[in-house]
């Protein structure tokens, strides 16, 4: 199989693509201090790289994409950093039209309860409206945590176990998949993380266990359409094996 297809403008452009792109949006801070500004400025500048990617995820055919926005660990930073996040959340949920317009579906990977209620209200509100949407699927992991994850599946699987419904022997891989948040949706293929950290920092890491990494040191805000498009070319280079031979 060839590896590359021609763009419309005679570009190169893998034929393979992850089933599944996670994007690990990290940067943000320094990107703000490089430039003698508070860090809320930079979340603020990576919320705008944030949808300029989503766009053109869109655009290449990306059928899933998620996004790591805030982990459960992250409510530990300065309140009124986390305050700051906050609010980049609110005026981006309350903005849903261009999720339609490109029949992209909005779902969220973590436990909404820790949010404010005004929030915790457009989440549901999002997910409800685009809930038709077809061509992409955009997750958003906003009080995110991996172990988290397995752990609240762990209980919806051990409360089964209590009214009757399975026994533990039965438990299978499948089964605690069909619990997370990520329930219906494809593995990570590929995993990219900017500002030059080597870590997964608890993200997705049930579904990562098979993923490919693509690192670099560009910042999160400073990330481009062309960076991710050399990423895919990387992605679609590898061999993978999945622990056969
Ligand atoms: C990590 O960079 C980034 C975060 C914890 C927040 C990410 C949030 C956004 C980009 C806003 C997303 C908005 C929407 C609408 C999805 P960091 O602050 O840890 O950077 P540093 O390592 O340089 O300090």
């Amino acid at each position: 199989m060839a590896l590359f297809k021609k763009k419309d403008d005679d570009t190169a452009f893998p034929e393979v693509l992850p089933a599944h792109v996670g994007f690990i949006m990290d940067g943000n801070g320094r990107w703000a201090k490089k430039r003698g500004l508070p860090r809320p400025f930079g979340h603020r500048e990576g919320a705008k790289t944030f949808r300029k990617i989503v766009r053109h995820c869109k655009d290449i055919g990306l059928q899933n994409i998620s996004f790591y926005a805030f982990s459960t660990e992250n409510w530990q930073r300065p309140a009124d950093e986390v305050q700051a996040i906050m609010n980049i959340f609110r005026e981006y949920l309350d903005d849903v039209r261009e999720l339609l317009t490109e029949n992209t579906r909005m779902v969220f990977l973590g436990s909404k309860d820790a949010f404010d209620e005004d929030i915790q209200q457009k989440m549901f509100k999002i997910e409800d409206e685009t809930r038709n949407c077809s061509e992409m699927t955009l997750m958003l992991a906003a009080n995110y945590g991996g172990r988290d994850d397995i752990a609240h599946a762990a209980k919806i699987l051990a409360e089964k176990v209590r009214n009757g419904e399975i026994s533990p022997d039965e438990i299978t891989e499948s089964m605690i998949a069909e619990n997370l948040y990520t329930a219906g949706y494809p593995d990570v293929d590929l995993v990219i993380r900017p500002s030059g950290e080597m870590r997964l920092s608890n993200y997705l890491i049930w579904q990562c266990a098979y993923a490919e990494y693509y690192f670099t040191n560009i910042l999160w805000p400073d990330f481009t359409p062309d960076e991710l498009d050399k990423a895919l070319i990387e992605y679609a280079s590898r061999q993978r094996r999945f622990g056969g031979v």
